[in-house]
Order: structure tokens, then sequence, then C-alpha cells
């Protein structure tokens, strides 16, 4: 029996105490709920987002647009103002282009938009904060894929590249970053319940007599997800937390798959 969305595994408060984190895009969605997570076990931790968050969310936030150069120069040092050093680097920000026309439709605006912010976001981050983690000796990067490097969707193939690339890229990186202590993983999500699927299913929902559990199931159905719902922000958070954390001090350069079965090869 799997736990059921909503509920939360017991944190251990002392897992990360004393570790740094930095979590991009962390207003709402994954970022909000992993940053939460960090911090519920004990690290300190910086966010970032391109607009401060409406409601109250984990750490300390720095305004900041990772899809530039100078974004991630800024919120670099600022991290490290903060922090005095960064131990655990999360690299969640995305950006999609939905182009419904097809794939020649997409611009070089377009494509710029997607790789700048799904890929150079992190690389860019990476280069600024891994020789830190090299010189202590220690050092956990996640940055958060998708399964639609695997599985590209005809109108976000853009991002589908983009997060192929990033996933490419976190190997040779964790090859590179291994021999200094520091581990580098993917996390891949599925399909995620974040604040537009919420709408989508309470309107699903709306239909259907209002209940919003069999919106999800049917929401599940209709896609063929096997654990029959689709994941919470938490969900992604536990793995991304485990990541962080001395429990997987043997795992990188993997890519973890966190989408309830959804994809239908190995
Ligand atoms: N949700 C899913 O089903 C799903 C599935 C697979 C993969 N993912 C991946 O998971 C990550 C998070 O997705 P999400 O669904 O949680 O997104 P979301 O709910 O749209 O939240 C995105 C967060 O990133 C921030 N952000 C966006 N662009 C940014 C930029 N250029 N610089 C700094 N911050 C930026 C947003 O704040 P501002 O707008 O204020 O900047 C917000 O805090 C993404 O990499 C996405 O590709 C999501």
């Amino acid at each position: 029996m799997t736990q059921p969305p909503g509920t939360q595994a017991a944190v251990d408060p002392r897992e990360l105490a004393g570790r740094r984190a930095l979590v991009t895009g962390a207003t709402r969605g994954l970022g909000a709920a992993i940053a939460a997570r960090l911090e519920a076990a004990g690290a300190r931790v910086v966010t970032s987002a391109r607009h401060a968050a409406d409601g109250p969310v984990a750490g300390t936030f720095v305004q900041a647009d990772v899809s530039t150069a100078d974004g991630v120069r800024r919120l670099a040092e600022a991290a490290l103002d903060h922090l005095g050093g960064v131990d655990v680097l999360v690299d969640n920000a995305g950006a999609q282009t939905r182009v419904p026309d097809g794939v020649l439709a997409l611009t070089d605006e377009d494509w710029l938009n997607d790789l700048s912010g799904s890929l150079l976001s992190a690389v860019r981050l990476d280069r600024a904060l891994l020789p830190g983690m090299f010189a202590r000796g220690h050092g956990s990067v996640i940055h958060i894929g998708s399964n639609a490097a695997r599985w590209p969707q005809p109108a976000a193939v853009a991002y589908a590249a983009a997060k192929a690339a990033l996933h490419a890229y976190s190997k040779g990186l964790a090859n590179e970053a291994a021999p200094h202590g520091v581990r580098v993983n993917v996390v891949s999500p599925g399909v995620i319940e974040t604040s537009g699927l919420t709408q989508r299913l309470a309107a699903l929902a709306a239909e259907h007599g209002g209940d919003l559990d069999a919106a999800r199931a049917e929401f599940a159905r209709t896609f063929a997800i096997p654990l029959g719902r689709p994941g919470t922000p938490e969900d992604i958070a536990e793995t991304v937390a485990f990541l962080a954390s001395d429990r997987a001090r043997y795992t990188t350069g993997t890519v973890q798959v966190v989408d309830g079965g959804l994809l239908s090869t190995l």
C-alpha cells in the first residue's frame, strides 16, 4: 500500500543540520516543497525566483532570473553572502515554451528560451558553486529534469530537448565531480499536481459532482499512471531530500524517475 498523497513520511529534523542549501524556482510548485522539506530536515535554505512569493515560503528569498548569466551571478553571490557556502544545490527552475503548431514552428527565440531556462540556468549556477564544494570535498547537486527528456510531448519539444541535454550534462558533471566528493543526480518527475493542474482537476471535478479525488483518478486513468494519481510536489521533495542526505552517499550520476510508474520503459 503506497502512502496517500498529502501525508508525509516522518522527517528527521537533524538529518541536514549544518547543511546550506540553495533551491531555484522555489516560490511555488516543486521548488517550494523542496525548500520546505530541506528546511524541515534542518538545512539552512536560500530560495530564488523572478518574483517574490504570494504567501509564506521556506528559506531566505533572493530575487533573480536564472535564465540569464547576470541573474545567476547575482544569485550565487547573494547565496554565498548569506550562507557562507552551498552544500546542497537544487537546480529546479525550468522554462517550457508550448507551441501547438509543431516542432518546425518553434522559433530561435523559443529554443533559446527553453535552453536558457532549463539547461544553462543549471550549467551556470553549477559553474559558480561547484568549485566551493570541490574545495570542501563534499556536496550534493540535484537537477530537476523531466520524463519529457525521454518522452517528448508534441507541443513542448524544445523543453524536452533542453531537459534531455540537462540529463546528459548531469552524467558528465557527476563523473568529474565524484573524485572531489561531490554527487550529482537528476530527479525526473512525471505529471505533478501543481496549481495549474489542480485548477484543471477542479474543473473536471465540477463536471462530475465535485469529487476532486475522483477527478484525480479519472485523470490518472486517462494518462495511464499506474499508481492512480498525479504526483504531488511533496513526492518529488522526498526524493530530493534523500539525494541531498548521506543516505544517498553512494548514489551519483543517476536519473531518479518519480512518476507513479508513468514511463512505460525502464
Ligand atoms: N510540474 C510538473 O508536472 C513537472 C514535471 C516534470 C518536470 N517538472 C520540472 O520541475 C521544475 C519545477 O516545475 P513546477 O511545475 O514546480 O513549476 P512552477 O509551479 O511553474 O514553478 C516554477 C518556479 O520557478 C520560478 N521560475 C521560473 N522561471 C524562472 C527563472 N527564469 N528564474 C528564476 N526562477 C524562475 C517561478 O517563479 P517566477 O515565475 O516568479 O520566476 C516558480 O517559483 C521545472 O524544472 C519543471 O520543468 C515539472
